[in-house]
């Protein structure tokens, strides 16, 4: 087999035959390097060499116990983990640098730690006194965590084989150092292989292995999207800079549903779990103002209510401004289109802002309805109705879809105190002591009703 060199992007993962300025794939400048071959010919040449031993089959209805969790007693990261860390997985956490990942896996190790787990720490970016004096300061000075501070992956496998903790903590993966490998540390070939090791080690060992990941300004984990194969569970630590709220979210979990999340606030002692994110969210929000709406949105596997804010302007460009922190932008342009097909509602020559308040990100289709009308009250200078929660999904036609869990979006709602709610019409809307629903079969009905206008 000839041994042709292999070019790959550092930033998306994508190879090619040949070097280039830019990446084709994602456009990326300067993040093609050459790589060796992977292990290609070595392997096939014991497939064709030697015959390999049988594996072991069984019928599905083998009996199978649900694996022995431990938790943590941080029930932000226990649920967001599916019920608590499950022996020898593998789980990567990423997030922006600065987001407060060395911080949340500090204080995970001190709690697993101090709940009876053996933890090694090992730091590739900070010292080992670093990490001290953060532990120190954190108040986790007397948890049972035993401290590294290494990049050399050989030496960091072999310490772990003699150790044999529970529970490594690898901060960060893009610093790990294969020797095997003749790239830089952080490249694709690098990560890639420290991260095989790694799960390979938690697989075969009985060690649950979490492996910190830088993300890089587009929201992918730097280097190679393939780490988030290799693991059993991928969690996002996220936030806005300058608030102090972080939100870790399961993007895949194979012990857990995906898409839980767990919301913690950063402050001078640590994080702080938040036990009633909805409260946090709308902590700032004073009495109903135009452009501001509630929704009460599923998150996972609990409802949280979190505030949309709307602003519309005239536009002094030529091209008017669309601008959405939060939420989906095209999902925006499909919203302004159908108020304007359907409603008659036109956008044309004024900007639009839209921003979910608190940072969070919300992805559910079933605030439609909820950014529908943040944009028309916004648009007609009306605030909604004093109390109200607004959730559905908006089809093109106009159409309001129902949603799921509709009985929980109104029960967290009247918990705060809300007491109304703008909802798509369903045959069979469940009832909630101290909650009035109002339910709308179109767009244009629910503008009527609200707005006085169609
Ligand atoms: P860090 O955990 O180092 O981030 P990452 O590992 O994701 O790069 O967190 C860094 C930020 O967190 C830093 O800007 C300071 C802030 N911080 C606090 O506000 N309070 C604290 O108790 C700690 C430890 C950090
Ligand atoms: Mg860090």
């Amino acid at each position: 087999m000839s041994k042709k060199p292999v070019f790959v992007c550092n930033a998306c993962g994508a190879t090619t035959s040949k070097w280039a300025g830019q990446c084709d794939s994602c456009n990326e400048w300067n993040s093609i390097t050459e790589e060796k071959p992977l292990t290609s010919s070595s392997s096939s040449k014991a497939i064709g060499g030697k015959r390999g031993g049988k594996i072991t089959l069984t019928a599905l209805d083998t009996k199978e116990t649900p694996p022995a969790r431990t938790r943590s007693l941080m029930d932000e990261l226990d649920r967001v983990l599916g019920g608590g860390l499950v022996p020898s997985s593998a789980i990567l956490v990423g997030g922006d640098p600065g987001i407060g990942k060395s911080t949340l896996l500090l204080q995970a190790a001190a709690m697993f730690a101090s709940n009876g787990l053996k933890t090694i720490y090992i730091s590739g970016e900070e010292a080992s006194a670093q990490v001290r004096m953060r532990a120190q300061r954190l108040g986790l000075k007397d948890a049972p965590v035993m401290l590294g501070a290494e990049t050399n992956l050989r030496d960091i496998l072999t310490t772990l084989e003699e150790e044999k903790p529970q529970l490594a903590i690898i901060d960060s993966i893009q610093t790990m150092w294969v020797d095997t490998v003749d790239s830089a540390p952080g490249s694709v070939s690098q990560v890639r292989s420290a991260a095989h090791e790694l799960t390979s080690f938690a697989k075969s060992k009985g060690t649950s292995v979490i492996l910190v990941g830088h993300v890089t300004k587009d929201g992918q984990i730097a280097g190679p999207r393939v780490v988030e194969h290799m693991v059993d569970t991928v969690l996002y630590f996220e936030g806005e800079r300058g608030h102090q709220f972080r939100i870790l979210r399961a993007v895949k979990n194979r012990f857990g549903p995906a898409d839980e999340i767990g919301v913690f606030e950063m402050t001078g002692a640590g994080l702080q779990e938040v036990r009633n994110p909805s409260a946090l969210f709308l902590s700032e929000r004073g009495t109903a103002t135009p452009g501001s709406v509630v929704f009460s949105g599923i998150e996972g596997t609990r409802p949280v209510l979190v505030e949309f804010q709307a602003l519309v302007a005239p536009s002094p460009h030529s091209q008017a401004r669309r601008t959405v922190v939060g939420w989906d932008s095209s999902r925006l342009a499909m919203i302004l289109a159908v108020l304007e097909a359907r409603c008659g509602i036109p956008f044309a020559g004024l900007d639009v802002y839209l921003n979910v308040a608190g940072g969070l990100k919300v992805s559910e289709p079933a605030a439609d309805l909820a950014v529908a009308a943040a944009l028309l009250s916004a648009r007609e200078d009306a605030a909604l109705p004093e109390g109200a929660i607004v959730f559905g999904e908006l089809s093109l036609s106009g159409a309001l879809r129902n949603v799921s869990q509709t009985e929980n979006r109104l029960k967290e709602a009247q918990k705060l105190g809300f007491t109304s709610a703008i909802m798509p019409k369903g045959k069979k809307t469940p009832k909630v002591a101290g909650m009035a629903t109002s339910g709308y079969e179109d767009l244009t009905e629910f503008v009527g009703a609200i707005f006085g206008a169609g």
